[in-house]
């Protein structure tokens, strides 16, 4: 069986609960985790349309958000889907916590933990210190970014776009373009996309394709410096900002050029399917990887994806603390 019939037929079977205490990575997640969280969300998203946003499903719940890097998205979307479930969320500013003081992470999560909090999110600078956090404490935990390792409610809600919009992942050829050695949504959605049975085509400058990305996954991926034959018959094109902030040297000439020879303009889209969908994770930086003309231009989705991201993030709180799909069926029974 190949790999696109594989997910697909695996589809057919439904977990209601997840398998794992957190969610550390989309690597270690099977298909029909991964189904699980989606059918959860497309459940959870018709609250945020209603015009009373709120609903018991997580009332007593404690909601924890440890940010060691800055975030508008995820933090903010953490934060309103626990509000949306009505669990008290917590948001720490680490540099207005005892952190500046030398407070070891060992010691923040042991203190954390005696406030017996129901899940904690942790975005880290370093990549691993989820899953340490994780093997710490009793209590789920959630990675929401570490270093260039993994991001992986942000390929969860990528995932809910592309099959929103294209009624499926398997089969799709789906374009990522940018820095991909310093992203952890490169390769959150390089796992997730593979395993799903997409196609999945990366491409940037020589120099941001981190030797060896191609033996990531098994079969399903294509790596290549030219942007051309990444785009050509994608059904999808994800865009990714150059991550400035962890390149610790020159990786190209100047941002004019990477502009010139790696932006996605609405010409090279035109390489791409009729009806391709483009996304970019944020933050974006306008006329550099991408033209302005493209995301905010009719195949653009890039609001869409933070839509998604408040009911991902719903069906990730409810799924580790405690929620099963068994409960939920459908919306009528989110009261
Ligand atoms: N996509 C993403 O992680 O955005 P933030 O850094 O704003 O959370």
């Amino acid at each position: 069986m190949n790999r696109e019939a594989r997910a697909t037929s695996q589809e057919t079977r439904k977990l209601t609960a997840l398998k794992r205490k957190d969610l550390l990575g989309i690597r270690e997640l099977d298909v029909d985790e991964i189904n699980l969280i989606l059918d959860t969300a497309e459940v959870f998203k018709e609250i945020s349309t209603r015009e009373i946003k709120k609903v018991p499903t997580l009332r007593g719940k404690t909601i924890v958000n440890l940010f060691f890097e800055p975030s508008t998205r995820t933090r903010t979307s953490f934060e309103i889907a626990g509000k949306r479930l009505s669990a008290d969320t917590i948001n720490i500013s680490v540099s207005t916590s005892s952190v500046v003081k030398g407070e070891t992470l060992i010691d923040t999560a042991r203190n954390l933990e005696a406030m017996v909090p129901d899940a904690i999110i942790i975005r880290h600078a370093v990549a691993g210190v989820p899953h340490q956090l994780a093997r710490m404490v009793k209590t789920p935990v959630i990675n929401a970014g570490d270093g260039a390792h993994e991001h992986p409610t942000q390929a969860l809600l990528d995932a809910l776009t592309i099959r929103e919009h294209k009624g499926r992942l398997a089969g799709l050829k789906v374009a990522i373009l940018g820095d991909i050695a310093h992203s952890r949504v490169a390769r959150s959605n390089t796992f997730l996309l593979t395993k799903m049975g997409a196609f999945v085509a990366v491409s940037g400058p020589q120099t941001l394709l981190p030797p060896g990305y191609d033996q990531l996954v098994d079969d399903g991926l294509m790596v290549t410096p030219r942007i051309e034959e990444a785009l050509e018959d994608a059904d999808v094109v994800m865009v990714l900002r150059i991550q400035r902030e962890r390149q610790k040297e020159s990786f190209f000439p100047s941002l004019k050029e990477y502009a010139v020879r790696f932006g996605l303009t609405e010409e090279r889209l035109r390489l791409a399917k009729d009806d391709v969908i483009v996304m970019h994770p944020g933050p974006m930086n306008r006329g550099v990887e991408i033209a302005s003309e493209v995301a905010d231009g009719p195949y653009s989705l890039i609001l869409d994806q933070v839509t998604n991201g408040v009911a991902v993030r719903m069906a990730v709180l409810y799924l580790l603390t405690g929620g099963s799909a068994a409960k939920l069926t459908s919306s009528e029974s989110v009261q």
